[in-house]
């Protein structure tokens, strides 16, 4: 497992390009099993995660061809089997995306049930349900959701999910655009992913409307058609960046994203001290050498402050002045992040679903070890400012998410390389990694 050394302390600046959103990429390129016809998606980012899709995607006998500048195409014409492996789901979650689609193209589904993760127990209850209630019927058993409509079409039906669940509305939502008759979904998950996957779904025929509300209204169609679709930038890597700039003092201009989808994470930075400037495909944001202020957030849903951002602020506040109080609403078990901090130093008091960090001057490297994706990079940004050389472990979560973060760091002057796992250098040592 290779690891990361970051050398903390530089000042960063400099233009980056934002990649394609993983979170749009996964469900958009999985619920391609909904057509017989070849699309092409453009802007998918190089990310394991999608390596895991198009290899599910191959295993289930769709052909898929990326050509030299990541344009993936999928010609899902030639599908045989209708299942999801176990040593596929365990890796990626979000493979559960291939329920609905199955189910509503093939009329049966086999997809091995995710087990809890590092962040909380994150059950699929409501896609089941929701499914059910398109006449589709469903058991668990050898650890699998088995899923027939016998041979039938899913029914249109007025389903309310009763907590908003982004997968869980990109799931029926999909399903639903091959139902016979209507569906409506109450309380949908308004994410910008959500609508990037529904004006996808659309440009191949799909009727979908209200996808960004809190009700989506999907008219089945019989069937869809191939197409060509780009997928929206990552709001979860854009954020990242800019706080690396705001940890580090620095400036940074990100391109190819789009601020109108940060808006309250970009509120928090400007509440940090930043100056932030934009334009309609990029984001600058200048700290002009300052240490930040500590901010206090509560994550919630779309449009609220997003769960995915909650451990990079966690760093940010834990260099800042003052103290922040973080609350986490959406998962359960999403501080695993704070005890590698406090490693570092950083003074972090938990309780319950919040944590007050109390900035410190400045946090000390230690070798650390990431639990899941957004935890690491909270790892990293703190070693961007940490005294010595930090070393990240299990950065195999990094790469799930995160598009050559350290060549993107790198090019804007951080001193970060990756290492093969039997690396075993003198790496705590200040000054002893090679720049
Ligand atoms: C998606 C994102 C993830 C993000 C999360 C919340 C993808 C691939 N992943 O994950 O990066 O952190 O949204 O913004 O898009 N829940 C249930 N029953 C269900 C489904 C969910 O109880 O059937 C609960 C979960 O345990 C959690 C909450 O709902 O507490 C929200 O989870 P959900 O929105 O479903 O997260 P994901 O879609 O898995």
């Amino acid at each position: 497992m290779d690891k990361l050394i970051i050398r903390g302390g530089r000042r960063l600046e400099g233009e980056i390009r934002i990649s394609g959103a993983k979170n749009s990429a996964l469900p958009i390129l999985l619920s391609s099993l909904l057509t017989d016809e070849r699309v092409i998606i453009s802007n998918v980012p190089h990310l394991h995660d999608i390596t895991t899709s198009l290899t599910l995607l191959g295993n289930m006998g769709a052909e898929v061809v990326i050509d030299e500048k990541l344009n993936v195409e999928v010609d899902p014409s030639t599908i045989t089997s209708q299942t999801a492996p176990y040593e596929l789901v365990r890796t990626m979650r979000a493979s559960i995306l291939v329920l609905g689609p199955l189910l509503a193209r093939h009329g049966r589904a086999s997809v091995s049930l995710p087990g809890g993760c590092a962040i909380g127990s994150r059950p699929v209850n409501i896609h089941i349900r929701g499914l059910q209630e398109m006449g589709a019927d469903i058991v668990v058993e050898n650890g699998f959701i088995e899923a027939t409509t016998h041979g039938k079409r899913l029914q249109g039906a007025e389903i309310d999910l009763g907590m908003v669940t982004v997968t869980g509305t990109e799931n029926l939502m999909a399903a639903a655009t091959l139902a016979k008759g209507t569906t409506l979904l109450h309380q949908a998950a308004k994410e910008p992913e959500v609508v990037d996957l529904a004006n996808y779904l659309n440009t191949l025929g799909a009727r979908i409307e209200g996808a960004g509300s809190d009700h989506i209204t999907i008219h089945g169609v019989e069937q869809l058609t191939g197409g060509h679709y780009r997928v929206m930038p990552d709001r979860i890597e854009t954020g990242t960046y800019l706080i690396a700039a705001a940890i580090t003092g620095g400036r940074v201009k990100l391109k190819d994203t789009d601020p109108t989808l940060l808006t309250v994470v970009l509120e928090k930075l400007q509440e940090t001290g930043a100056t932030i400037r934009c334009g309609s495909d990029w984001i600058e944001l200048d700290m002009e050498g300052k240490r930040p202020k500590a901010v206090d957030l509560v994550t919630a849903p779309y449009p609220d402050f997003p769960t995915d951002m909650q451990a990079q602020f966690t760093a940010l506040n834990a260099i800042a002045q003052g103290s922040g109080k973080i609350t986490e609403n959406v998962f359960e078990n999403r501080f695993m992040h704070v005890q590698e901090l406090q490693r570092m130093g950083a003074k972090i008091e938990l309780s319950g679903s919040s944590v007050t960090v109390h900035g410190v001057e400045s946090l000390t490297a230690a070798p650390v070890m990431a639990t899941d994706l957004r935890a690491s990079a909270s790892l990293v940004l703190a070693g961007l400012v940490a005294r010595g050389n930090t070393v990240v472990d299990r950065i195999y979560h990094i790469d799930r998410g995160y598009e050559t973060i350290e060549e993107k760091l790198a090019q804007l002057g951080a001193s970060i390389r990756r290492v093969p796992g039997n690396y075993k250098g003198q790496v705590v040592r200040e000054g002893s990694a090679s720049e």
